[in-house]
């Protein structure tokens, strides 16, 4: 049996689906699942608890699953946030050195300075992600320490979110007797698990199209530049069958998922389907093709306001990577061919979560993004503080960005610590 201290647990909280993910941590880092618990999701819209008792209810039945599969008992996870109450802003703070040679202790002042600014009273910051310090005239620098210089810049990617979200899903973790180690923004949890350092440091927007919203992010020089969310995913397909076919939810997301199609030239007008109806009618037949006719225009609606989201962020000369899509939706068939088409030609690929073994068969589907991602960050960030890096704020807001951790980052929240 693994032993309690080797194991760490991801709960993905997503809005189809509670997805919780164990894996036991082996030598070198590595990370090898060793169970897996899902159940269906029902306390939450567009990313955002909105039933307290419901997601209770279903994170509770995904963790004994889990539990019971990987026989530990779960009692630390680092969980995923998502919504449209996140923000994504850039900042960049300047400070002189003090002995003209960059130290530890000058690169978290760079950070705090970057970090002051004025946030609405409601949010929270959640990340600070560093993307890169200038030292005097010289750019580009990624370990910024023991060089010699009088003037360092940071410059970072901060990212916050409602007080009351974060409030909710620590609450929701804490009614299942759950600590929770980290609260990680989902696409950045997503990116780590399907993304390559190429990728990263080349130019690329990661978009896991969920069940309620599209998250995205864009990442240059092996850096987050710009954080999005747009709340369209794969329930407001559901919801334009449910009306297009007059058949249920649950029958149309299942007709969605076995034969959806979101080109129509990709569909034969012969091939048939059973739409079953509603109240006791029989099933009706229907060309398959009308499904695609239905979700095509929406998948393009949605492509589209993926697309002016990364004109807005300024970057879209700079993704040569191009597109990598993830999570449950990104799996509709032609979803990568009118990704293609809707990017004039940029490159497109699905992002299936990558660089962990074990039970990774069931994982290594897109809706497990985020589940194996949120493990990938807690072992990074295990690393980094087990090794006393120098860097421990470029992928964790942590202690040296803010003088604090997220206890005291969390206590915050809930008003009982300054
Ligand atoms: N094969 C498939 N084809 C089309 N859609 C699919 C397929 N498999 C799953 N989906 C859809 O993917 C969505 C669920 O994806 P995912 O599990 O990534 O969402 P989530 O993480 O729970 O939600 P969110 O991230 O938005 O909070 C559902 O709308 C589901 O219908
Ligand atoms: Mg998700």
């Amino acid at each position: 049996m693994a032993k309690q201290d080797h194991v760490l647990v991801g709960v993905d909280i997503g809005t189809s689906k509670i997805a919780c993910v164990v894996a036991e941590v082996g030598p070198g880092g590595k990370l090898d699942v060793i169970g897996i618990g899902k159940h269906p999701s029902r306390g939450l819209r567009k990313g955002v608890v909105v039933n307290i008792e419901s997601t209770v209810e279903s994170i509770r039945l995904a963790v004994e699953e889990a539990e019971l599969m990987a026989g530990v008992d779960i009692r630390s996870v680092f969980v995923g946030i998502a919504g449209s109450h996140i923000r994504g802003y850039n900042s960049n703070g300047v400070v002189a050195t003090k002995n003209g040679e960059v130290t530890l202790d000058d690169v978290t002042r760079s950070i705090d300075a970057a970090s002051a600014m004025a946030i609405p009273a409601d949010q929270k910051i959640l990340h600070i992600l560093p993307q890169e310090y200038i030292i005097d005239d010289q750019d580009g620098i990624r370990e910024p320490v023991g060089m010699s210089g009088i003037r360092l810049e940071a410059r970072i990617h901060m990212i916050t979110g409602a007080v009351s979200s974060a409030q909710n899903l620590i609450k929701c973790c804490n009614r299942c007797e759950l600590d929770v180690a980290d609260m990680v923004l989902e696409q950045v949890a997503s990116s780590e698990a399907v993304l390559s350092q190429d990728e990263k440091d080349i130019g690329v927007v990661l978009i896991d199209i969920g069940g309620g919203t599209t998250d995205l992010a864009i990442f240059i020089d092996g850096a987050i530049r710009h954080t999005a969310v747009i709340p369209i995913g794969g329930d407001h397909l559901t919801n334009d069958l449910v009306v297009g076919l007059r058949t249920s939810a649950r029958e149309a997301d299942q007709l969605k998922i076995k034969y959806g199609a979101c080109m129509v030239e990709m569909t034969d007008p012969d091939d048939i389907i059973d739409v079953p109806s509603v109240g006791g009618r029989p099933p009706r037949p229907m060309p398959r093709q009308i499904m695609a006719q239905i979700l095509e225009p929406r998948v393009q609606e949605l492509l589209e306001l993926v697309k002016v989201e990364i004109q807005r962020s300024g970057y879209q000369e700079l993704v040569a990577a191009g597109l990598v899509l993830t999570g449950g939706s990104s799996l509709l068939e032609g979803m990568v061919d009118l990704a293609e088409e809707t990017f004039d030609g940029l490159p497109v690929r699905m992002g299936k979560p990558q660089g962990v073994g074990g039970l990774v068969d069931v994982v290594s589907s897109p809706m497990y993004a985020t589940g194996v991602g949120l493990l990938m960050y807690g072992n990074r960030y295990r690393q980094r503080a087990s090794s006393g890096s120098v860097e421990p704020a470029r992928h964790n807001m942590g202690r040296s960005a803010s003088g604090n951790g997220l206890w005291q980052r969390m206590r915050r929240w809930f008003g009982d610590a300054h």
